[in-house]
């Protein structure tokens, strides 16, 4: 017998495959606009486009509340809450649960330990700012935030991201290092070498024309080649 298989046979198929599930993570990148959002936070209603005005906002994630290794984080984050406020950047944590739990948890760290969480910190339960930023892995969890930093200058722009699975905690001084460094490159246009440190020199860009050139090499300035210049600022 003869089987006849029909013209569109196959297009009906691969029509009728489901379609792939929509991506649950968007990966924001360097230089991005912050998305913005209205959130619940243990502070009050906040927006991030009215949070971020005229001020560096940190935006981090943690997996979840009543854990230990983002008690360290949290309390690290309070216990530089000057240092933050005097390089004009805001605090703003993040973790799928809900605002009860949040109170409940800061309520209790402060009550044990003494520090308190002064910072926002967004009831992220429907996990909308979580998809959002990129904080959702799902190698790592299907439900829990990964430990996520982004540096968000006060134009709105992501300067830097950082991502760290849920068993290892980030590094407070990475963090306050990485302000800096970014506050100075804006500030004095230059770029900041390996393991730079404030006080230290600063690499200053190549020179782009052959005066440029002349004029640097006939320069006092720390000098490995014509294109690796650093100075002082
Ligand atoms: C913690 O914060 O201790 C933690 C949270 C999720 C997974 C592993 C550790």
């Amino acid at each position: 017998m003869k089987i006849t298989i029909p013209a569109n046979f196959f297009a009906e198929i691969v029509a009728k495959q489901p379609t792939m599930e929509p991506q649950t993570t968007q990966m924001p990148r360097i230089g991005d606009k912050a998305p913005d959002f209205n959130v619940t936070t243990t502070t009050g209603q906040l927006q991030l486009s009215e949070y971020n005005k005229v001020s560096w906002v940190i935006l981090f994630s943690h997996p979840a509340d009543f854990t230990p290794v983002c008690t360290t984080e949290m309390s690290g984050f309070a216990l530089e809450k000057d240092f933050f406020a005097a390089n004009n950047a805001k605090l703003l944590g993040l973790s799928i649960d809900s605002i009860h739990a949040h109170i409940a948890w800061v309520n209790a760290v402060h009550e044990k330990t003494g520090v308190l969480f002064e910072f926002p910190i967004i009831a992220d339960l429907d996990m909308h700012v979580a998809k959002l930023y990129g904080m959702l892995q799902p190698g790592e969890s299907e439900t829990a935030a990964v430990r996520a930093v982004f540096f968000i200058d006060p134009e709105g722009t992501i300067r830097l991201i950082m991502y760290y699975p849920l068993n290892v905690g980030r590094n407070m001084e990475e963090i306050k290092r990485v302000l800096l460094a970014l506050q100075t490159t804006v500030t004095h246009k230059v770029a900041c070498p390996l393991n730079w440190k404030p006080g230290e020199k600063v690499i200053i860009p190549a020179p782009r024309t052959l005066e440029g050139l002349a004029e640097r090499k006939a320069s006092n300035l720390e000098m490995v080649d014509w294109y690796l210049a650093k100075k002082s600022i």
